[in-house]
């Protein structure tokens, strides 16, 4: 079977339209998590800092579960944001940066990707790229937003149990994917719709509205130990879910969507 090697820079920079996004890249073989190091780090400042890894050793998902995924088949990178993150905003973030990923696939490939509440990304209802956003906030200020990617590009097949199955690009499109353009595509994406959340976050809700199927129908919430079935009614300004539960309304801001067949 044909593979990929390392990820070439020079192919990724020559595609980057970005103003700031990934302008500071920093790329490594292995670490312990791209999120977990620039949180902890104070080295590397700059406002849209990108750091690619192509192994994890102690990859995070979301809810504490381990994110794994292997070696130089797929993208594994976390993006830094210190720069007028508004906090009111924070968890649009999570959803503008879901809608780029799918923004990029559609470009690139004409996939027809799912956005599913928060902040995944499924293809056929099969999870194809995950979110995790790491924060450092100090009284009302954002002092740095941490968000990490992951996408599953060219692996074929996953070991192991999954709560969501997992598919890759290349399972969707039947053949071997460039890394470096979808990273400089996406890159160009997210930086301008970054911005946009400033400008007309309404509109960039809208578009992830459309990408979500699951909306208007009924759906489970787990957040923290409660269990919640009721109706996905939407999402409101700041990217929460709201629930129809009975006759109440439920406002959700972090948990888990899980859809029952
Ligand atoms: C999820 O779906 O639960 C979120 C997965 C996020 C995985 C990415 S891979 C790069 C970055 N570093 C991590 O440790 N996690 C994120």
């Amino acid at each position: 079977m044909e593979t990929k090697k390392a990820f070439n820079i020079e192919d990724f920079d020559i595609k980057l339209n970005t103003d700031y996004v990934g302008r500071n890249f920093i790329y490594c073989e292995e670490i312990d998590s791209t999120n977990s190091f620039l949180m902890k780090d104070e080295e590397f400042q700059e406002n849209g800092t990108v750091l690619l890894t192509e192994f994890q050793t102690k990859g995070r998902g979301r809810l504490d579960r381990t994110w794994t995924s292997a070696k130089e088949q797929n993208l594994l990178f976390s993006i830094l944001l210190n720069k007028n993150v508004s906090l009111k905003k924070i968890n649009l973030y999570n959803l503008t940066t879901a809608l780029s990923i799918g923004m990029a696939l559609e470009n690139l490939f004409q996939l027809k990707p799912e956005m599913k509440w928060p902040n995944d990304v499924l293809v056929n209802r099969k999870k194809i790229a995950g979110i995790l956003c790491d924060s450092v906030v100090q009284g009302k200020t954002v002092k740095k937003l941490i968000i990490g990617i992951g996408i599953n590009v060219n692996q074929v097949s996953f070991a192991g149990k999954y709560r969501m199955p997992p598919t890759s690009i290349r399972n969707e499109v039947k053949r071997l994917i460039s890394r470096e353009r979808l990273l400089s595509e996406l890159l160009n994406i997210f930086e301008e719709n970054i911005e946009r959340l400033k400008t007309e976050p309404e509109k960039l809700l809208d578009e992830w509205r459309d990408r979500s199927k699951l909306i208007g129908e009924k759906i489970w919430i787990i957040e923290g130990n409660r269990e919640l079935f009721g109706l996905f009614k939407d999402v409101d300004k700041q990217g929460r879910l709201i629930l129809q539960v009975g006759d109440k309304t439920e406002v959700i801001s972090s948990g888990d969507l899980v859809i029952k067949k």
